[in-house]
């Protein structure tokens, strides 16, 4: 601050229109020369402060005559006003350059910039469409259906009635309503199966399609189980369709998937919806065959099921069975990822754990 205002500022001289507006100009000028909040402050002391020049001068105005009183008096409250809006507005200017130092102070252009996170393909998703692709080269069609199931698809139309013991092979999640009878008739289907009648019902043979989709049942879960799993169903329905034909055209997908050297294994199941029936499944990546805790020491991880259509699932659907044949095969994309990479729990594709999902 400039001393020499501290002379002119001295209290106790009369009050006149003219040492106001020396104060008044005064107070400008040290105003320009102010450069912080700090120096404001002190100058805001200085000027309007309780014994700041100017309060003392308008208190000198009580020993006035009153006409001189008044003129003089709104002279010092007019400089007053004037000096506070000036004080404002200087505060302003200060606190905003204040702000915009600090912001720049806090980027540090240095700093190396951060990796964005890209998305990929989930491992089921992208083994699924691995399979989708090996089965499209040979001909089939992809198509899907809904994942709310009516009981009709799931169990009936493949040639599992009402009450059949056959319904305990899949653990069934009930959609809670009931049907006219009081029987619960929807459900979350448990295999693609039910696609089998649905694209058989809009469609005339030939057919060849393969159906992914995801499916669920109530059942505990362990290494080679989930409560909700992907499968893939595959179903050619023509003329002169055999066992041989599902042979080859399994024999030639496990090839593309795992390579010539793999061993598979055909095995006689019950389905009844195919007659014959098979499990397929591929030698243990674990264990080589010699059994472990995931292929539950049996040396084997069975892939999926598989038989020529029943003759029961092609009338139901209005085709003469006599004249048509099909196979089908419903396959579990999941273990078929465990076998292609080693992945020795099933749990790892659901628990959305990063450190697992960012491999694949
Ligand atoms: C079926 O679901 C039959 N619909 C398959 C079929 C289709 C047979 C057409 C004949 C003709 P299964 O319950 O075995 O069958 O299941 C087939 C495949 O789905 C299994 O081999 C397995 O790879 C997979 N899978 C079954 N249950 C689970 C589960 N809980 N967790 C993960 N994958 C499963």
């Amino acid at each position: 601050m400039d001393s020499k205002t501290d002379d002119d500022l001295t209290p106790g001289q009369p009050v006149t229109n003219e040492s106001i507006d020396q104060l008044l100009t005064l107070g400008r000028q040290e105003l320009l020369k102010v450069g912080d909040l700090e120096e404001l402050e002190q100058w805001r002391l200085r000027y309007l402060g309780r014994s700041g020049a100017l309060t003392v001068a308008l208190r000198g105005l009580s020993s006035l005559p009153v006409d001189q009183r008044r003129v003089i008096g709104a002279a010092g409250n007019t400089a007053r006003k004037s000096l506070e809006e000036l004080y404002e507005s200087t505060l302003n200017t200060l606190q905003e350059s204040n702000s915009r130092m600090h912001f720049q102070r806090s980027i540090d252009v240095t700093m190396p910039g951060r990796q964005p996170s890209v998305g990929r393909l989930h491992p089921t998703i992208q083994i699924v469409r691995e399979i989708t692709q090996a089965f499209s080269s040979m001909g089939f069609q992809v198509v899907e259906g809904p994942e709310v199931e009516w009981d009709k698809y799931n169990f009936e139309s493949l040639n599992i009635p009402q009450d059949h013991p056959a319904r305990d092979m899949w653990d069934t999640l009930w959609v809670d309503q009931q049907d006219k009878d009081g029987r619960f008739s929807t459900l979350l289907r448990t295999h693609t199966s039910p696609m089998q009648a649905r694209v058989m019902e809009r469609t005339e043979p030939p057919i060849r399609v393969l159906v992914p989709g995801k499916c669920y049942r109530y059942e505990a879960t362990d290494p080679t189980h989930e409560w909700h799993f992907y499968q893939i169903e595959g179903l050619a329905v023509d003329e002169g369709i055999n066992f041989a034909h599902l042979k080859g055209t399994l024999y030639e997908f496990a090839r593309r998937i795992f390579g010539r050297d793999r061993k598979i294994r055909f095995r006689c199941d019950y389905f009844p919806f195919v007659e014959p029936g098979v499990d397929v499944s591929v030698d243990c990546f674990k264990c080589d065959g010699a059994g472990c805790r995931v292929c539950a020491e049996s040396g084997w991880i069975e892939i999926m099921g598989a038989g020529m259509v029943h003759p029961k699932v092609l009338e139901r659907v209005g085709y003469d069975p006599k004249k048509y044949t099909g196979f089908a095969f419903g396959m579990g994309p999941e273990r078929i990822a465990m076998l292609k990479y080693g992945i020795d729990d099933i749990r790892h594709f659901y628990t959305n754990d990063l450190r697992f999902l960012m491999q694949f």
